[in-house]
Formats: C-alpha cells, structure tokens, sequence
C-alpha cells in the first residue's frame, strides 16, 4: 500500500534509504495512484518561463510602469499579499516535497518549490521596478499565512496553501489581468496563473486519498481550519476594497467563480470515505447561501447600491481595520 505521511514532523532515517522505491511491484502501484502527480512535475518542467527575461521584455514593450501614483500604491497594496504569499508557498512546497514519501507527490511538490522561487524574485523584481514603497502584509493575511505555515499535519498544510491560498490567488490572477489597469501586470498575470492552476492540482489529486485517513475530530477541525482561511480571505478583501477597485478587479467575479471550488473541498472533506465525518450541508444550500453573502460584500459591479448598503459597506470596512487591530494585539 502506498503511504503518506500525515505528519510533517518526526521523520525517522533510521529505515534510511526507502529501498522499495526501486522495487518493480511497488513502482507499478504508485504509478496507478500517483503517475497523474509526476506528469505534473513534467508539465512543469516543460513550460518553465525565465522571470528575468519575461518581466524584461514586458517592460521593455510598454516602456516602463508609467501610472499615476495613487494607482502604483494599490497594487503595491494589493501585491505585498502576492509577493508575501508567494514566499510562504515556497517554504510550504519544500516541507510538503521533504515530507512526502511517494516519489510522484513529492516531484510534484518539488517542481512546485521551483515555481514558487521563480514567482517570487519575479513579483519582486516587479515591485521594485513599480517604485514606490511597499507597504507591510495586511493582518488578515499574515495570520493565515502564518497559520498555514505553523499547521501541524500535512494534510492541512496542503489544504490551506494548495487549495485555499492558491485557489485564491489564481482567480485574483485572472481579475487584475482582465482589470487591465496597468499592461506588463496584466501580460505579467497569466505565467502565474498557468503555474498555480497545476499547484491546486497537486491538492486535488492528492487529497482523496489523504481525506480517507482522516478521523471524524480531524475531519471537523479541517472543515474549522477552512472556515477560518476564508473568513480572514473575506476580510481582507473588505479592508483592501478600494485598491481592488482602483486596480479594476470584479471582486463579485472573483469571490462567485472561487467559491464553488471551496464549497466542494468543504464537501468533500465532511464526506471523506463516501459517509459523513464532518459538518455536511447540502450542496444547493451551501451555494445558494454564499452567493446570497458575496452578493452582499461584494455586489455585481454597477450594480445599484442603495443607501442602507453603501453604510453597511462602511460599517463593515471600520470593523475590518479594527478586526486588524485585534489580531496585531494578540499576535
Ligand atoms: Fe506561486
Ligand atoms: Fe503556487
């Protein structure tokens, strides 16, 4: 049978080297549960890009980054998250890669941790190439990305970066590319996009088989864990409303075409083994009910936001800086 570490701690070398990874029956299983996950380094490695000389001709065709500055601010605002979380991704892939033990999951991570290196320096060289400050890691943000850096279990490290964050990021990808404001972003976006769309495939080819190992007690306090990831993702939204804005992304697109994803992980995780282990709500429910919420923190573009809305609106941005303000205090 064809193991996986639920633990990312405490590994023990003494049964150092795994000499079956080279036995011809073992070899045959792995490839039948996994080969899917190799392919995905190899897809990787094929359609790697060179940062330096993708951001240099970008820069080069549209002559620079010439935008007023209060426009250069928010997406310094905006892409502090993108930069920061592009580093934890790096640190998560390379645990996730040295955790594993099967060979396929763990190319798959690996070429993972080489794309998080190549998103990093590049988002930084872009940054720097922006000129102006950027401003520090929102507190939303930083705390899932610390909590999802300190998890304990590998399961919920792979769940909160490889379906959670990344998820995110993918459909903020494609927001600020079809926002348009400003040209070597948006041409910047979809080389990440193409990278983190085979992360999150990671995730979901990996995780049936990990869900099914799961306790009842782990199971509820993964479904927590991803409650908890969203509900900082919402609000962090809220505080960065009007960079979002000024950058032109349909935060309504993003939060609607996002969030069937996490319905089904959230599914899929109360109904890990076919019976129901977790919290189960039924999926048109589930949907319906988040739509009803996006509809209302984040309204279709254009359309009319009465009075009682606009102050809703206001209540809620001072109750997310000072939800901050709170996690700050108590980091
Ligand atoms: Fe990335
Ligand atoms: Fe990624």
């Amino acid at each position: 049978m064809v193991e996986i570490l639920s633990s990312i701690s405490g590994r023990n070398n003494a049964q150092f080297p795994p000499y079956r990874l080279i036995e011809r029956d073992y070899l045959k299983e792995a490839q039948l549960s996994f080969g899917r996950l190799e392919r995905l380094y190899h897809i990787g490695q094929k359609k790697a890009w060179d940062g330096r000389e993708v951001l240099d001709r970008l820069l080069q065709r549209h002559g620079g980054i010439s935008l007023p500055a209060p426009k250069k601010e928010a997406i310094a605002r905006v892409f502090s998250i993108i930069l920061w979380g592009e580093l934890a991704a790096w640190h998560i892939s390379a645990e996730i890669a040295e955790a594993l033990d099967d060979v396929e999951a763990k190319m798959a991570a690996t070429g993972q941790a080489f794309d998080e290196a190549r998103h990093f320096y590049t988002m930084r060289d872009y940054l720097l190439a922006l000129g102006v400050d950027v401003p520090p890691l929102d507190g939303y943000t930083r705390a899932i990305l610390v909590s999802v850096l300190e998890a304990g279990s590998l399961v919920e490290k792979l769940i909160g970066m490889q379906l959670l964050v990344e998820n995110v990021a993918v459909h903020l990808f494609r927001g600020v590319a079809k926002g348009g404001v400003e040209p070597v972003l948006a041409e910047l976006m979809p080389y990440f996009e193409q990278d983190e769309a085979r992360h999150v495939g990671l995730g979901v080819m990996f995780l049936p088989a990990m869900l099914a190992k799961l306790s009842r007690a782990e199971s509820l306090r993964l479904q927590l864990f991803q409650v908890k990831v969203t509900t900082f993702i919402v609000w962090a939204t809220i505080l960065l409303r009007e960079s979002f804005e000024a950058l032109g992304v349909d935060l309504h697109r993003v939060f609607r075409n996002g969030i069937s994803n996490q319905l089904e992980i959230f599914q899929a995780m109360g109904q890990a083994d076919g019976g129901t282990r977790g919290i189960y709500i039924p999926p048109d429910m589930l949907l319906k009910a988040n739509n009803l919420a996006i509809d209302f923190y984040f309204p279709r573009p254009g359309a009319p936001r009465p009075r009682w809305l606009r102050l809703a609106h206001d209540l809620m941005s001072g109750t997310a800086r000072l939800g901050e303000r709170v996690l700050e205090w108590a980091a």
